[in-house]
């Protein structure tokens, strides 16, 4: 059995996030909030909920695409305090962020979303499945859910091992693994004629850092992975209609990184009973 409010052997994202936040400016929000947009459309007047929200990059990106209410929750503390920093700087009081689990959220907020947006995190929970219908049963009937999952590739194996291992090691060695990681990717886009310093300078389309997102990759423990058709069929399961998915494009899939790929569900009006979940009192994996 594991304890998934245990978080003693998960790796410190909040630490990385906190020392990502630093980066962040007007572009960087620019580029996340076209993200959220291209996923939850309009949330002029509506209820975001942002499960495991790391930075609080997207939460402030929800405010700013208009959101009535932004509820942030996270299960590292470090990456609470970051989404609070970055959510004050915004100067307004529509949000909230605690410290708390997935599988800790009160009854109370059952159905009770217009948007529940949870990009790169349920897989990192220990109980990948539970955790995205867990998550699922916070939208309102008539709402959106948003979610971002690995996607499955030939060496998730071994990636889960790298992860679990690169995440107990002190921080010198990981810088160590970081250094041969970077060497290897910029090769790798040297050799496809792709300029790698430009990349690194860019960063991603959700406005995220190189540096921070291969952190992220290489310690990111708890680890699991979906099939997109997996997830599809999940859902539907639950009563939610599928209304797109955006696989990750990625060269060299599982080599470098599997990739996040993106999905948007729509709860109908008479989902309610299905997508439901059993409550247990306390959040262990069976
Ligand atoms: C890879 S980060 C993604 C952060 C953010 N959503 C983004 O897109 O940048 C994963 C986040 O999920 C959080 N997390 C992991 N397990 C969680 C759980 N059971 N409940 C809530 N948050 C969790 C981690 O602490 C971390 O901040």
């Amino acid at each position: 059995m594991t304890d998934l409010l245990d978080v003693s052997t998960h790796f410190r994202f909040g630490q990385n996030w906190a020392d990502y936040s630093k980066l962040v400016d007007e572009r960087r929000i620019t580029d996340a909030r076209e993200s959220v947009e291209s996923l939850c459309g309009d949330l002029t007047g509506k209820t975001f909920l942002d499960i495991g929200s790391g930075s609080g990059l997207f939460s402030v990106s929800a405010l700013r695409l208009g959101a009535k209410e932004v509820v942030a929750v996270d299960i590292d503390e470090d990456s609470v305090a970051t989404t609070r920093k970055l959510l004050t700087g915004e100067g307004r009081d529509n949000w909230r962020a605690e410290r708390i689990s997935v599988f800790e959220l009160p009854d109370h907020v059952h159905d009770k979303f217009d948007v529940v947006y949870s990009w790169g995190v349920l897989h990192h929970t220990g109980a990948m499945w539970r955790a995205v219908e867990t998550a699922a049963s916070f939208v309102k009937p008539g709402g959106t859910f948003a979610i971002s999952l690995y996607e499955k590739t030939p060496l998730c194996g071994f990636w889960k091992r790298e992860k679990r291992f690169y995440s107990l090691l002190p921080k010198p060695a990981q810088v160590t693994i970081r250094i041969g990681y970077h060497a290897a990717w910029a090769a790798a886009l040297l050799l496809t004629g792709h300029n790698p310093v430009r990349r690194w300078r860019e960063g991603n389309e959700r406005g995220m850092s190189i540096a921070h997102d291969a952190h992220d990759w290489l310690g990111g423990f708890p680890y699991e992975s979906a099939a997109p058709a997996e997830v599809i069929s999940f859902m539907k399961k639950l009563g939610f209609e599928h209304r797109q998915t955006v696989p990750y494009r990625i060269r060299l899939k599982g080599l470098f990184g599997s990739g996040c790929a993106e999905y948007v569900f729509h709860k109908p009006e008479e989902a309610v009973a299905k997508s439901a979940p059993k409550r247990r009192s306390r959040a262990k994996a069976g």
